[in-house]
């Protein structure tokens, strides 16, 4: 028998390194011969730290437990999975787990991160062996036939990116793993390389050779130290296990992978700053074309995914584009790791079909808030996705769908609010990220973030309101359709969807319901 506590950055914050150690202590006192393995998180972040116990029916969970429960536990009969006020019975049986299809997600929590012995008792590197018996071809085909589109937030194809890749002629292409995820509210990339980096390592080597390319960098945002011990341990494991390295399990292909810590910049998340980044430049958004695909890292052609899209890729070689393609709706096939967090009772890592409504995701699932009063509004898609208020609630969680309502499941982060917000406040928080956080090069999102936010300012002050309405509403248009790259171009939304749906909060009368 194992116990299991998270090393995963949301425990350890929760407390999950102290138990772990108290744990140790206390069984060592009594003589007790038992491993304690650092497991990832199964993202049920209101039970961290959640201590599982093996036993002959299935793993069972106690949460959230703090040092001074250890005792307690113990004496409860903890070893054995016994009843405890912080027993939550068999994990796996779990409504809140129990409700999701875990295709990316499916060995998070599960496995010892760090044991290829594991990951492969999981179905690991089962995608790769299919990979390379079909060849780059017909991988391209099968993550083309999947319907993966980028979960970065843009859901474009996945294999026409590739294929673009694929067919452009180099001496040298690349792979580029985007973990540089700065949206609010967002964690499943992290949770991935806390919890599965095998995953990641084996989608990225599928991707290159896929493509032909011998050379792999992942980006981590620096706010992730635990994501880059996690991910440089395990490259090194690969690699003493001829799993990265010259010939990829016997394959004769070539594969490598570095990791690169970004340096704190929001818009290092766009593909082009991120590539300037890597190159050791300042972040700065280049002007496209040329798309990466021709000319990105170093000038050579490159695939820039985003994390998710990567630890994707093993699933579908594993099981078939049409078995992945079978979930979801519309033309958002497969599933997406919805992250649920801000004011919100269970806030964690959802992970479901295309399609759930987003008021069945936060008031069934996520409980409502957090705070116990009523939901307001929620933000989808980071700082620059609109806010959607209760009555948008039966939209279902699909790209199109979104851009019906001129909102966007970005990388699929809900940030929840309660009545006790002040929307106007949060429109003027959009603008001053946006200066905060703007890379300078175009006008519009440099100067005119600046001056959104003093307009902000005057209409909150109630100063010539229908006059700094209509300045605002205008340069909300300008920033939309001048803006070299999203965040610029993407500051508006949640601005004006703030404003379309709570003008109250502006000193608006309400318009009445159609
Ligand atoms: P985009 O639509 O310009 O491009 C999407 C991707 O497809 C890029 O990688 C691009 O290089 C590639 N691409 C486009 N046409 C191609 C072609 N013909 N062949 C091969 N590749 C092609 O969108 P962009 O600027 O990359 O991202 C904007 C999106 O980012 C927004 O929709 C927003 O949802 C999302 N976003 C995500 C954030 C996050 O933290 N995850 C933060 C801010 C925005
Ligand atoms: Fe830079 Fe902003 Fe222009 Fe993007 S929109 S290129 S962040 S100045």
């Amino acid at each position: 028998a194992r116990i299991f506590v998270p090393n995963d950055a949301t425990a350890i914050a929760c407390g999950a390194d102290r138990v772990a150690r108290t744990l140790a202590d206390a069984l060592a006192a009594r003589g007790v011969q038992i491993d304690i393995v650092r497991n990832g998180s199964r993202g049920l972040f209101w039970l961290e730290p959640l201590l599982e116990v093996e036993t002959p029916a299935g793993r069972v969970g106690y949460g959230p437990v703090t040092p001074a429960d250890i005792d307690g536990l113990l004496a409860a009969g903890l070893l054995d999975g016994q009843a405890h006020p912080l027993c939550v019975g068999l994990v796996e049986e779990i409504p809140y787990l129990k409700k999701q299809t875990r295709l990316t997600f499916a060995r998070c929590g599960i496995i010892d991160p760090l044991s290829l012995d594991d990951y492969t008792a999981h179905d690991g590197y089962k995608g790769l062996a299919k990979a390379v018996e079909i060849g780059p071809a017909a991988i391209v085909e099968e993550v083309f036939q999947s319907g993966l589109r980028g979960r970065g937030g843009a859901g474009f194809p996945t294999g026409i990116k590739w294929r673009t890749v694929a067919g452009a002629p180099a001496d040298q292409k690349y792979i580029v793993c985007n973990a540089d995820e700065g949206d609010s509210g967002t964690f499943a990339d992290r949770m991935i390389m806390e919890a599965d980096p095998f995953c990641l390592i084996e989608g990225m080597t599928i991707a290159g050779i896929a493509v032909g390319a011998t050379k792999g960098f992942v980006y981590c945002r620096s706010e992730y130290p635990l994501s880059l011990i996690v991910m440089e341990k395990a490259i090194a494991i690969a690699r003493r296990a001829g799993l990265l390295g010259p010939n990829v399990a016997g394959s004769g292909y070539a594969f490598d992978i570095e990791m690169r810590m970004g340096a704190g910049a929001y818009v290092c998340g766009e593909e082009t700053a991120l590539l300037d980044s890597l190159e050791g430049k300042r972040g700065i958004v280049r002007a496209k074309p040329p798309l990466p695909a021709f000319k990105g890292l170093f000038g050579r052609p490159t695939v820039i995914n985003n994390l998710i899209s990567l630890a994707t890729v093993p699933v579908i070689l594993e099981k078939g584009g049409a078995f992945y393609k079978d979930f979801g709706m519309g033309r958002s096939r497969g599933t997406m790791p919805i992250q649920l967090a801000g004011n919100i009772k269970y806030g964690g890592l959802f992970e479901t079909a295309f399609g759930i409504s987003l008021g069945e995701l936060v008031n069934e699932i996520g409980g409502g808030t957090a705070s116990g009063r009523p939901v307001r509004a929620v933000q989808a898609g980071g700082p620059l996705g609109a806010y959607l208020p209760v009555h948008q609630f039966d939209t279902p969680f699909d790209y199109e769908a979104f851009a019906a309502k001129d909102a966007l499941i970005g990388h699929g982060g809900i940030t929840v609010f309660d009545d006790t917000v002040d929307m106007a406040q949060m429109a003027r928080f959009a603008m001053e990220f946006c200066s905060h956080e703007s890379c300078g090069k175009c006008t519009p999102c440099r100067i005119g973030s600046t001056r959104g936010k003093e307009t902000l300012d005057k209409i909150i002050a109630g100063e010539r309101r229908e006059a700094n309405l209509a300045i605002l509403t205008d340069l909300c248009q300008t920033m939309k359709l001048g803006s070299l790259c999203a965040l610029g171009g993407f500051t508006p939304y949640p601005v004006m969807s703030a404003l379309t749906h709570f003008p109250e909060d502006f000193g608006v009368a309400p318009k009445l319901p159609a």
